[in-house]
C-alpha cells in the first residue's frame, strides 16, 4: 500500500525587496544586507516587476530606490556566475532583466550609501536623481575580477563622468567617494550619512507635488539627451513640450502661478 505523502506547500519566495508607500511615493528597499545587497538574477526579477507595478498605479508619482546604509548594492552576484560559461549568460539573458527596468517611465530617486559597485553602479545610475551619503564608494571594479562591466557601465559612466575618469575607474577598480562623484556629476546631491534616506524621500516627495505628466515627459528628454544627437534630441524635447499643453495640468500649472496660489495638479 502506497501512503500518500502530504502536500508540501510551497515556500514563499524569499523577499528580497521590501516594498511600501508614502503617499504619493512608492518605495522599494534592496534586502539581501548579508552580502551587500548583491543583485541575483531573483532580486533584480522582484525589482522589475515592482518597478512595473508602481508604474501602472496611477496613485504614485515618483519612485525611491534605497540601499542600506552599508550598502545600495556591492554589484552582480559573484557566486551566481563564477562558473557560467560565455554560452550560459548569453542564455540566461539577464539583461532583459534590466531593459524592463530602464524602461520606468516615472522618475526614481536612488537613496545611496556606502557602496554603489559594479551591477550596483550600473543601477544606480539606471535611476533619475542620485542622493549619496557622504560615506558612498562609487565604482565598476569588475577589473578586479577579470570581467569589465557589462549592464552599461562603460557607456554611463562615460557619459556622466567623462573618458579620463571613466578609464580610471574601470581600468583600475578604484572606487570614487561622494566629493568626486558628486563633482563629476555622476551623482545629484551628498548628504550626512544619516539623512541618506530621509533626504532622498523629501526630495521625492518634493517632486511628487508636480505635474506627474510633466515629470514623465521631462525624465524622457532628459534621457533623450543621453542617447541621441543633439538635434534629433532638441526634436524629441519640443514634440513633448508642446504635448503638454493638451494637459490639464499645464492649465492649471500657469494659471495657478499667474493667480499667485499654489497648483493643484491631477495628472490630467
Ligand atoms: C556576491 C558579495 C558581493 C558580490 C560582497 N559580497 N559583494 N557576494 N557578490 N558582488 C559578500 C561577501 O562575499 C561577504 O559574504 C559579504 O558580502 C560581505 O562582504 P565583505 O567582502 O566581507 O565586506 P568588506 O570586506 O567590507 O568588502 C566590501 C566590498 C567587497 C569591497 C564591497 O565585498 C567586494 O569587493 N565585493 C565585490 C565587488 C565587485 O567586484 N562588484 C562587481 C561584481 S561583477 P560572506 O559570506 O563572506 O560574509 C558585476 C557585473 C555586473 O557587478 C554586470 C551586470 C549584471
Amino acid at each position: 500500500m502506497t501512503t500518500a505523502t502530504l502536500e508540501t506547500k510551497p515556500m514563499t519566495a524569499e523577499q528580497l525587496i521590501l516594498v511600501e508607500t508614502d503617499g504619493s511615493v512608492g518605495i522599494i528597499k534592496l534586502n539581501r544586507p548579508k552580502v551587500l545587497n548583491a543583485l541575483n538574477p531573483e532580486l533584480m526579477t522582484q525589482l522589475a516587476e515592482q518597478l512595473e507595478a508602481f508604474d501602472k498605479d496611477d496613485s504614485i508619482y515618483v519612485i525611491v530606490l534605497a540601499g542600506s546604509e552599508r550598502a545600495f548594492a556591492a554589484g552582480a552576484d559573484i557566486g551566481d556566475m563564477a562558473e557560467c560559461s560565455s554560452l550560459e549568460m548569453y542564455k540566461r539573458d539577464q539583461f532583459a532583466t534590466w531593459d524592463r527596468i530602464k524602461r520606468t517611465k516615472k522618475p526614481i530617486v536612488a537613496a545611496v550609501s556606502g557602496y554603489a559597485l559594479g551591477g550596483g553602479c550600473e543601477l544606480m545610475m539606471l535611476c533619475d536623481v542620485i542622493i549619496a551619503s557622504d560615506t558612498s564608494q562609487i565604482g565598476q571594479p569588475e577589473i578586479n575580477i577579470g570581467v569589465m562591466p557589462g549592464a552599461g557601465g562603460t557607456q554611463r559612466l562615460t557619459r556622466a563622468v567623462g573618458k579620463a575618469t571613466a578609464m580610471d575607474v574601470i581600468l583600475t577598480g578604484r572606487f570614487l567617494n561622494a566629493a568626486e562623484a558628486l563633482a563629476g556629476g555622476l551623482v545629484s546631491r551628498v548628504v550626512p550619512r544619516e539623512h541618506f534616506y530621509s533626504e532622498a524621500l523629501r526630495i521625492a516627495h518634493e517632486m511628487a507635488r508636480k505635474g506627474p505628466i510633466a515629470l514623465r515627459f521631462a525624465k524622457e528628454s532628459v534621457l533623450k539627451a543621453h542617447e541621441t544627437a543633439l538635434s534629433e534630441g532638441l526634436e524629441y524635447e519640443r514634440k513633448l513640450f508642446y504635448a503638454l499643453f493638451s494637459t490639464e495640468d499645464q492649465k492649471e500649472g500657469m494659471r495657478a502661478f499667474m493667480e499667485k496660489r499654489k497648483p493643484d495638479f491631477k495628472g490630467k
